[in-house]
């Protein structure tokens, strides 16, 4: 694979769900079958070693979209490809992608077993994949990990309800790092920590990548995290991703409409766990979602074709894309 290769690319995902009431209450009330859009046709790409950073607001198919990038769900469509060559996204990957793929999630008790001592957790990916061969090889590597997460190798005998919760964090980080992925996604992992836990465990994660040459998918809600994380950023409104741009042009000159007003009340890293100005408007739901642009309901620059007609994603002079209609109208 050349340099220049992405590590990942994602093309047309989406992951539909059927939120349907029972049949019997579908067929005495006569009502339709609901689908629920959470992602909907999603591109990307990732080069190696860099990171593409996801913001966008709860509810807009930000875990959907990892967990499918991941393996651990079955999109309803689209294609990826990894290392250069193409994953059947049906099947659950086989054990070389699993082992070079690894999630980071929100909560570290998705990854943690609460009645595995740390040794367990962090060490059962090395013999699984046989990175370790013995028992004393197995120690020896996660008393490593350990310490590159910033614990200490007596953690090793401790069960996870010993530690905090960004300690927590950092074990779920070693056994991730465990199998020596390539690719880590990374859902939210701050996000249930305090600010200065959360500025702590970023820079870690910063520092790991180096070392560990990864390439990271970083999911947040929060625009300031992404800052601070990604060399692209991708911004999801209802299933879809509306701009995608290098981090310094999306900051400097956001075009979409949305990426603008999230742009404006963006906090600074040292006000992460403050709520930021609410955005005007609800989110519509996926299940119904509006027609056209699905921001046109919020949108100040809304006209009838933005009410009848989806945008699609135009390429920007610098690097990205952007999906609106006034955009590529040359009206803002
Ligand atoms: N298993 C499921 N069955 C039905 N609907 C689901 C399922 N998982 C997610 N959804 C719906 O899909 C949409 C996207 O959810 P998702 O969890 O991916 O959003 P998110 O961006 O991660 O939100 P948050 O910021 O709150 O974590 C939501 O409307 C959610 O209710
Ligand atoms: S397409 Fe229209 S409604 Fe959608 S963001 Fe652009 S201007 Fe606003
Ligand atoms: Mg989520």
């Amino acid at each position: 694979m050349s340099a220049a290769e992405p590590l990942v690319s994602v093309a047309g995902l989406s992951r539909v769900f059927d939120v349907s009431p029972p049949l019997v209450t579908r067929l005495l009330h006569r009502s339709p079958r609901r689908l629920l859009r959470a992602v909907d046709g999603v591109d990307f790409t990732i080069a190696p070693e860099r990171t593409l950073g996801l913001v966008g607001e709860s509810g807009c198919g930000k875990s959907t979209l990892a967990r499918c990038v991941a393996g651990l769900m079955a999109p309803s469509a689209g294609e990826m490809r990894f290392q250069g060559k193409p994953m059947d996204l049906a099947r659950r990957p086989d054990r070389a992608i699993r082992r070079s793929i690894q999630m980071v999630f929100q909560d570290p008790y998705a990854s943690l077993n609460p009645r595995w001592r740390v040794e367990t957790s962090v060490g059962d990916p090395l013999l699984a994949f046989g990175i370790a061969r013995t028992r004393a090889q197995m120690r020896e590597q996660v008393a490593a990990l350990l310490t590159d997460v910033g614990l200490a190798p007596d953690d090793a005998a401790k069960y996870p309800h010993e530690f905090s919760g960004g300690q927590r964090q950092r074990i779920a980080i070693a056994r991730a790092l465990a199998s020596r992925p390539a690719f880590l996604i990374c859902d939210e992992p701050t996000s249930a920590l305090g600010v200065s836990v959360q500025a702590a465990l970023l820079n870690l994660m910063r520092r790991l990548q180096g070392e560990y040459g990864l390439t990271y998918l970083f999911i947040s809600h929060n625009l300031a995290v992404v800052d601070h994380m990604a060399d692209d950023v991708g911004v999801m409104y209802l299933g879809r991703i509306v701009e995608k741009q290098p981090k310094r042009h999306l900051f400097d000159a956001p075009r979409h409409p949305y990426t603008k007003l999230l742009v404006q009340t963006v906090p600074s890293l040292e006000t992460l766990g403050r709520a930021s100005a609410p955005l005007a408007g609800e989110v519509p739901s996926p299940v119904n979602p509006p027609p056209g642009c699905a921001f046109h309901p919020r949108c100040p620059h809304a006209d009838a074709r933005c009410r009848a007609e989806r945008p699609a994603p135009v390429p920007l002079p610098g690097g990205g894309s952007v999906a609106c209609h006034a955009v590529a109208e040359g009206r803002i």
